[in-house]
C-alpha cells in the first residue's frame, strides 16, 4: 500500500517515525531475484543497510543469507533465523570477541580484510579447534564514481588487501592449519549508477581469479558484495532498480569456474525505496534568501544529508497548492542539520505533513539519540491492512 494510500490513516500518528511499505519491499526483492535467475548465485542481505527486525523478517522469507559487518548483527541474523551457514562477517576492525562469537555460530564465512586479521583468526581458530571458512576482500583499486565517503574500493581506502599484498601473502595462505580460504571478496562503494564500474569490478575480479589459478586456487566463492545505486530523484517513477542490468554485467562478464557459486550482498538497493521519513512541520520562520521550514525530524533521524550532503526527495502530504522555496531544516543544534536547501514546495503551514523518501536504507539504522533525542518507531504498510 503506497504512502499516498496510507497518509490519511497516519495522520493522527505522533511524528517523527519511519513508514515503510512492505508490498514494495516485496516486490523489489522478487524482482532482484528475477533479475538473478537461476544458477550458482547467491543474494546476502547487506544487514547495515536496515536491520529493523520486520524488514529483516521479510528478506527471511525470500530466503536471502546474511551480510553482516559487527558481532551485534551476526547475533541479530541468528535470533532472526538466518541459517548460520548463509551468514557472512565483514569488517575492517573485527574484535576478538566478535571473531570468536562468529566461530560459535560456525557462520558461512568471514570476509577478511588484512593479512594481520587473517593471523588472528587463524589463531582464535586454533584455538577452538575448528577450520573456519574464510574470503579474502582485496581492493580492486577501483573508482566506484560515488560520494567519496561510500567509495571503498580505491587504493587509499582502508578496506581490503591490495593485489601486491595478496601476491605476497600466497606462502602465508598455504601455511596457515586452521582457516580454509574458499574465496575472495571485492565491495567498490554504495549507490553506484554507472554500471561500468561493475563492468571495471569484473576485470579486476577475472585477473585476481587468473593469478589465483596460477597459484593453484580454485576457489569455490566469488564475492562481488554491493553497491547498485536507486534513483533518490525519482522514487515515485523508478521505485525500483535496475537488477537485471546490474546482475547480467557480472553473468556475463565474470569468468565464473565451474562449481564457483557467485554472491552478492546487496543492500540499499532492496530496502531503501520501501522506506520514507515522516515528519511534521513546526515552524515556517523568513530567512535571507528562502524561507526556513523547521521540521519535527532531523539529522538525528536520518543523517544522510548532513552526512554526505545527499539528496532525498520531499512531498508534501498535507497540500499539493502554490510553489515556495525554502531551506527544509531540522530541529538539531547544528547548521548540517538540513533535507533540502532552495526547493521548491508547495506552499506549505505550520503542522503539515512530509514524507522524506527513499529512507529505508541507512536511514533508521543510523539514527542516533544526540540531543537525547527519541528513537522514532516504525510502520508498517501492512499494519493498516
Ligand atoms: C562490504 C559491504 N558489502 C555490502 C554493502 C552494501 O552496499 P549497498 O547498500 O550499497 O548495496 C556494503 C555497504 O557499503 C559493504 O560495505
Amino acid at each position: 500500500m503506497s504512502i499516498y494510500t496510507n497518509s490519511d490513516h497516519f495522520r493522527s500518528i505522533e511524528t517523527p517515525f519511519y513508514y515503510y511499505d512492505t508490498d514494495l519491499l516485496q516486490k523489489t526483492i522478487k524482482t532482484a531475484q528475477k533479475g538473478l535467475g537461476n544458477g550458482p548465485y547467491q543474494i546476502h542481505y547487506a544487514f547495515k543497510a536496515n536491520s529493523n527486525r520486520r524488514i529483516l523478517k521479510e528478506v527471511l522469507k525470500f530466503g536471502l543469507g546474511a551480510d553482516c559487518v559487527s558481532g551485534n548483527e551476526v547475533n541479530r541474523a541468528v535470533e532472526m533465523g538466518f541459517d548460520p551457514r548463509n551468514i557472512l562477517f565483514a569488517g575492517v576492525g573485527k574484535t576478538d570477541k566478535e571473531i570468536k562469537l562468529g566461530l560459535e555460530h560456525d557462520i558461512f564465512a568471514f570476509n577478511v580484510e588484512s593479512l594481520q586479521e587473517l593471523k588472528v583468526l587463524d589463531q582464535l581458530s586454533g584455538v577452538s579447534g575448528k577450520k573456519t571458512r574464510y574470503a579474502l576482500r582485496i581492493n580492486p583499486n577501483v573508482d566506484a564514481n560515488t560520494h567519496e565517503y561510500i567509495t571503498t574500493g580505491k587504493r587509499d581506502n582502508k578496506f581490503g588487501i591490495t593485489l601486491e599484498e595478496l601476491n605476497l601473502a600466497i606462502p602465508l595462505i598455504k601455511s596457515l592449519e586452521h582457516t580454509e580460504f574458499i574465496g575472495i571478496h571485492f565491495h567498490i562503494g554504495s549507490q553506484i549508477m554507472d554500471l561500468s564500474r561493475f563492468k571495471e569490478l569484473v576485470d579486476r575480479c577475472n585477473e585476481v581469479q587468473r593469478l589465483l589459478l596460477d597459484h593453484s586456487f580454485e576457489l569455490p566463492h566469488i564475492n562481488v558484495g554491493g553497491g547498485l545505486g536507486i534513483d533518490y530523484d525519482q522514487p515515485e517513477a523508478n521505485s525500483i532498480a535496475d537488477f537485471k542490468g546490474y546482475f547480467d554485467c557480472f553473468k556475463k562478464n565474470l569468468a565464473l569456474l565451474p562449481n564457483q557459486t557467485l554472491h552478492f550482498e546487496l543492500g540499499r538497493s532492496l530496502v531503501a525505496q520501501c522506506g520514507s521519513l515522516i515528519a511534521r512541520v513546526l515552524y515556517i520562520k523568513p530567512a535571507e534568501r528562502t524561507s526556513f521550514m523547521v521540521l519535527d525530524a532531523g539529522m538525528t533521524e536520518l543523517i544522510r544529508p548532513a552526512l554526505y550532503r545527499s539528496f532525498h526527495f520531499i512531498e508534501n502530504l498535507s497540500s499539493q497548492e502554490g510553489s515556495v522555496v525554502y531551506d527544509v531544516v531540522g530541529p538539531i543544534c547544528e547548521t548540517s542539520d538540513a533535507f533540502a536547501r532552495d526547493l521548491s514546495l508547495p506552499e506549505t503551514k505550520r503542522g503539515d505533513m512530509l514524507a522524506i523518501r527513499s529512507a529505508g536504507a541507512y536511514g533508521e539504522v543510523m539514527a542516533s539519540q544526540y540531543n537525547l533525542r527519541e528513537v522514532v518507531p516504525s510502520i508498517f504498510s501492512d499494519d493498516f491492512k
